[in-house]
């Protein structure tokens, strides 16, 4: 090869990848993944071949399929035929797997809910259920939640079935059991609303301090993220959250992001602050050492939890129903970009500026301080101010600007850099 040209190889910016995973596996994180729904993916070619791109999403998460009624319906008989799903999926495509979930008031069938145990009888009973169900899936998970939302909105210890019967002994029990039945995946407690450092956050501390001061193996806690679009916390706040955890010697990851608009459709400006909450909430991780990915609970509007537990709310994930990529996909994808290809992570002061998206629109940044100097700069987020390593031009519908977007900002004749929204310019 010609000198110049190996110099011109040299000097230009690395072939990213612009999918989740690739990134964020780039950015330092293991893994982004998506939540499988098990009635969609024999149906839905379109669903499943999204789904199916390890470069898309490099770990999956049976919505529904290994938790106790889908796998112990009735006493003693285990049935693996919906939580298989998950793991075969991610066999054929290469995709790793965090499993979900072992022992949680909720998806309980009424023989286990409603019965009238002892300690003893109801130990029993967790044990053959972990033993069985991990085992089966041994080797398998990435993770296991082995205690699911154990704690109330309010902060106290969440009425059940297990609390009745042990008190809170019942969580480093069903450690205990889950270490004995797979000592090599990571065991997690996982909750929603953790996000928010109230005081569901302060007895889910005391719920890891509870578990590591009885002897009991724990290794990371599970921020479920089912959030309100323009009621998420700011990055930084998430970060001193996830921090909280990460202080007590274990893992953090995302496990089950969701952002909802509360009043559907929404407007454009509400699809702004979306992605710049999923931004918030994917930068608190790269913020933090010891965040080790995110998932999210499904990745297109098409299918989601939302619409039925909160009617008339929802479009809270990062494709909408036909298979769009949404700005909120967009932006998550520049904010794994920037981590990735090593541009200083980026601090917004403006997180959730509401924007027309016909309207060019100027965020005042601040860069984390590598040393004890902190510059500030004013981006605009207009294709020309951002700034591009190489000469390199867009194709038709190519992306060509945005916040924190580090690819080229010319498009090839005839086609122009037009702004989209704060997260995107295309060429058009
Ligand atoms: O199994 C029945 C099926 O027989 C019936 O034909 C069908 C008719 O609608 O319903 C099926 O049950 C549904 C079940 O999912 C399995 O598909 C329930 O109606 C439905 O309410 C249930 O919802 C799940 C919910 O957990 C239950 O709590 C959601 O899909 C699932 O996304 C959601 O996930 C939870 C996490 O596991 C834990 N964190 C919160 C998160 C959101 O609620």
């Amino acid at each position: 090869m010609h000198s110049k040209s190996v110099l011109a190889a040299l000097l230009a910016p690395a072939a990213v990848s612009a999918q989740l995973n690739d990134l964020a596996v780039r950015a330092g994180l293991k893994y982004f993944g998506t939540a499988l729904r098990e009635g969609a993916i024999n149906s839905d070619a379109q669903y499943a071949a999204i789904l199916g791109d390890k470069r898309e999403f490099g770990q999956l998460v049976p919505e529904n399929g290994q938790k106790w009624e889908s796998t112990e319906p009735t006493r003693g008989q285990f049935t693996y035929t919906q939580g298989d799903i998950t793991t075969n999926t991610a066999k054929k495509n290469g995709q790793g797997v965090r499993c979900h979930t072992l022992v949680w008031y909720s998806q309980l069938p009424s023989w286990v809910r409603d019965g009238s145990w002892t300690k003893a009888t109801l130990t029993e009973v967790m044990e053959t259920h972990i033993n069985n169900v991990m085992g089966h899936y041994i080797g398998q998970c990435y993770a296991w939640d082995v205690v699911n939302e154990a704690v109330g909105d309010d902060g106290n210890w969440r009425p059940n079935v297990f609390l009745s019967t042990f008190g809170t002994d019942y969580i480093p029990l069903s450690f205990n059991l889950a270490k004995k039945a797979d000592p090599n995946t990571k065991l997690y407690y996982n909750d929603y609303n953790l996000e928010y450092n109230g005081a569901k956050t302060d007895r889910t501390v005391e719920l890891v301090k509870l578990v590591q001061a009885a002897g009991a193996p724990i290794d990371g806690v599970g921020f479920q993220g089912h959030l309100i679009v323009g009621s998420t916390p700011s990055r930084s706040n998430l970060a001193t959250t996830l921090r909280r955890f990460t202080a007590l010697g274990v893992e953090v990851a995302y496990t089950e992001l969701d952002i909802r608009h509360s009043s559907l459709p929404a407007s454009s400006s509400a699809q702004v602050t979306q992605a710049n909450d999923f931004a918030n909430v994917v930068g608190s991780c790269l913020d933090v050492a010891g965040c080790v990915g995110v998932t999210v609970w499904s990745f297109t509007d098409k299918y989601s939890w939302i619409p039925e537990t909160f009617p008339g709310q929802g479009d809270a994930l990062i494709y909408d129903k036909n298979f769009n990529k949404k700005a909120a996909w967009t932006s998550i994808s520049s904010v794994l970009a920037a981590k990735a290809t090593g541009v200083p992570p980026v601090s917004s002061t403006s997180t959730s500026t509401s924007t027309s998206t016909s309207t060019l629109t100027t965020i005042t940044t601040t860069r984390v301080p590598s040393s004890t100097v902190t510059s500030t700069r004013t981006t605009s987020a207009a294709p020309s101010s951002t700034s591009s390593a190489s000469g390199a031009e867009q194709t038709r519908w190519g992306q060509c600007g945005g916040r924190y977007w580090t690819g080229p900002t010319k498009c090839q004749s005839p086609w122009t850099c037009q702004v989209q929204h704060e997260w995107y310019s295309q060429c058009l």
